[in-house]
């Protein structure tokens, strides 16, 4: 778990820097969704919500065990601003 969060730590600055304009700034998603359970639904099958979105699906990749703690996260990104 502690690998996922600095991969998405460091997608996240990468993101910021402009080194990935593929990417999102995850600093205000958590306010962009109603519940975790809305956040957690995106990130298990983004194109689901926004058909021909860059972010690939997450679901079978990242383990069910994991979602708590990365929504956490994500929450944290935005509560740091
Ligand atoms: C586990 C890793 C990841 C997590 C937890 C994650 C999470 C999120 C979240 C929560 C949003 C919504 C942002 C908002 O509404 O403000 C988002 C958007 C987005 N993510 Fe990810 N993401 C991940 C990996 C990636 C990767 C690897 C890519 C690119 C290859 C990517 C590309 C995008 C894009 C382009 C958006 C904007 C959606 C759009 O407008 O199409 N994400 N991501």
């Amino acid at each position: 778990m502690r690998k996922l969060l600095k991969i998405v730590a460091e997608l996240t600055r990468a993101m910021r820097l402009g080194l990935r304009p593929d990417g999102a700034d995850l600093r205000q998603a958590a306010q962009h969704y109603p519940n975790d359970a809305a956040l957690e639904a995106w990130i298990k099958n983004p194109p689901a919500f926004k058909p021909g979105t860059k972010m690939p699906p997450w679901e079978g990749v990242i383990e069910e065990s994991e979602y708590p703690a990365l929504i956490a996260y994500v929450k944290e990104l935005g509560a740091k601003k």
